[in-house]
């Protein structure tokens, strides 16, 4: 460990505080994290902590989820710029709109979006808990917002279901080509190719496994294999290497990194641990409403 993590552990007792981060931000703060996961466990450990303050390593509607599920305790952010384009790419009207035409409408929204979006939905979905929860409505037409291609994969899946689908999606996940990952194959054609299902769909196509971030790290982990391509942001490779030294990963081609989570750094996290600064604040109005699509996945994930 060196100075500022020191810090941080001091700072996190003296404070009473625990850090939560997702497997994409920076090496050095994943170690100073008390708990590290996927979006669908951090939401979920978020309502199990027994601490005054949560320092949220992660981008905004992260932060922002744990705050709904939370309104008792403080939830902090390293970096209040660091948000997640794709979380704004729905459009409350056009919701609306569908909600007139379809009258078993539900409105599916992956937790990757703003508490307004929350607040128009029925219930919130993240990679890992999605095919379960479609399955599971009682409803026939599903608008999945913001994410275009999960909201495919997920409906390959749950083929008795009619979906409507809706423009968003991850620039760091969409980058990754077809030819990048025909590359990669050529150069390591024992490898595995693990992808995230916020890829485009011929990406899916050339997959051996499709998971959320947690569900790659542990498809690794059970493998035999030895090498393995990963097609999803980079940040995971520190926990694959830790739980699985003696196996290669390579990236898919284009080194993929989500600049908003490597916003997040040892000192802003001291920064604001010190400080109390932006501490997440969401109105109650705001709160009651974005709660219940946020509960309903946490129990029909169950
Ligand atoms: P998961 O954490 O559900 O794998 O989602 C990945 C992601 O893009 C988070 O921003
Ligand atoms: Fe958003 Fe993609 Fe970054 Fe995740 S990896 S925070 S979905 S931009």
């Amino acid at each position: 460990m060196n100075d500022l993590q020191h810090r941080i552990e001091r700072l996190k007792k003296e404070k009473n505080a625990v850090i939560l981060a997702h497997y994409y931000v920076h090496d050095e703060v994943q170690q100073v994290a008390d708990y590290i996961g996927d979006s669908f466990y951090l939401s979920k450990i978020a309502t199990a902590i027994d601490a005054d303050t949560i320092v949220f390593c992660g981008v905004s509607f992260m932060g922002e989820s744990a705050k709904i599920l939370n309104p008792q305790k403080t939830v902090l952010m390293p970096d209040e710029t660091a948000d997640c384009p794709m979380a704004h790419m729905a459009d409350p009207a056009y919701i609306e709109e569908l909600r007139q035409k379809y009258e078993d409408l539900a409105v599916v929204c992956y937790i990757n979006s703003t508490a307004e979006l929350k607040c128009c939905s029925d219930v919130c979905v993240t990679s890992s808990n999605a095919m379960k929860i479609v399955k599971k409505l009682p409803n026939k037409n599903i608008f999945f917002i913001p994410d275009e291609n999960l909201g495919r994969y997920i409906a390959s899946q749950v083929p008795e279901k009619n979906f409507i689908f809706n423009d968003g999606y991850c620039h760091v996940h969409a980058a990754i080509s077809a030819e990048q990952v025909r590359a990669a194959k050529n150069s390591h054609p024992e490898a595995k190719f693990l992808v995230h299902p916020e890829c485009r769909p011929e990406i899916l196509a050339l997959a051996d496994f499709i998971g959320s971030t947690s569900e790659i790290i542990d498809y690794a982990t059970d493998c035999n294999a030895k090498e393995y391509i990963v097609g999803t942001e980079l940040g995971v490779l520190y926990e694959l290497k830790e739980k699985n030294p003696d196996k290669t990963f390579y990236s898919a081609g284009s080194a993929q990194c989500c600049p908003n989570m490597k916003k997040i750094s040892l000192e802003k996290i001291i920064h604001v641990m010190e400080t109390g600064e932006n501490a997440v604040s969401v109105s109650d109005e705001l709160r009651a409403k974005a709660n219940a699509p946020l509960n309903r996945m946490l129990e029909l994930a169950k």
